[in-house]
């Protein structure tokens, strides 16, 4: 099967196929997402928590996103690569800049991810005046750990709502080419998404959303503690990691993931 491009995402949206993402760090894992048959994997910034073992992910940097991005990108080629942009990295336009350039020409990634609007609007702009495609990332943008007290559901009351409807709105002007959605609830993701041109990955953001994304460890099972309401662990029902990257992706595919019992309503 071809590479899935950036200008292939909106043909997506428009055509009703729903896309499935999953988060890697590795080329071996790498490899299982691509036979598992998923369109998009993130390299994200949770390596902080899932790979490194912090409680947040404000410690993950430049150089440890292009080392994993890299490894990644050895060990699939169908899937589009996206990386996170490590925390304030679009502080300034310099440094969102020098981030991306690195993650694109060392990283190999085809995208990169900036949680937020505000000022992140204007780092989403210089980076698409400059050819490197951005991916948006709104609700609970878990680099606002501190402002938000914890990770916690976003979007809850009306002025809250249409405040993040704005948001969404304004990342797609920007030139922003594809939306992570993360903890709202699933009427308003669905707005959200109908809204937009571009395609809405949700993660415990309901079915509404033109795919969906999950850490891998949490669809593996392995990630310690309490398991967040939006997990399904597809390791159970795949029986082997390609078993559960399948049944995942055949989820997103025929809507069955996330039902109610896996979203906020
Ligand atoms: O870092 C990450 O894994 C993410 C996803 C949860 C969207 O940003
Ligand atoms: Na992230």
């Amino acid at each position: 099967e071809s590479p899935v491009t950036v200008p292939s995402l909106r043909q997506r949206k428009a055509r009703g196929e729903k896309l499935s993402m999953l988060t890697c760090y590795d080329a071996s894992f790498a490899a299982r997402l691509e036979s598992g048959g998923v369109e998009l994997i993130l390299v994200g910034d949770s390596l902080g928590m899932v790979v490194q073992g912090h409680r947040h992910t404000l410690g993950v940097s430049v150089d440890d996103m292009v080392y994993h991005c890299a490894a990644v990108s050895r060990g699939a080629r169908r899937p589009l690569l996206v990386a996170d942009m490590p925390f304030q990295t679009a502080a300034s336009r310099e440094r969102a800049l020098d981030a991306a350039v690195r993650l694109q020409a060392e990283g190999n990634a085809a995208m990169v991810k900036l949680e937020g609007a505000g000022h992140v609007l204007d780092a989403i702009r210089y980076l698409v005046e400059r050819d490197i495609p951005v991916c948006a990332h709104l609700g609970l943008t878990p680099q606002s750990v501190h402002k938000f007290g914890g990770f916690r559901l976003q979007g809850r009351e009306a002025s809250a709502a249409e405040a993040l409807r704005e948001q969404a709105r304004a990342v797609q002007d920007a030139g922003a080419e594809l939306l992570v959605l993360e903890c709202v609830p699933s009427p308003l993701a669905a707005e959200i998404t109908a809204e937009l041109a571009i395609p809405t990955i949700g993660i415990g953001a309901g079915p509404g959303c033109d795919g969906q994304v999950l850490v891998l460890h949490d669809v593996l099972g392995v990630t310690p503690g309490r398991r967040p309401r939006f997990v399904r662990d597809f390791l159970q029902e795949g029986g082997s990691v390609e078993g559960a990257v399948r049944a995942y992706v055949a989820a997103v595919r025929d809507g069955s993931f996330p039902d109610a019992e896996h979203s906020f309503a």
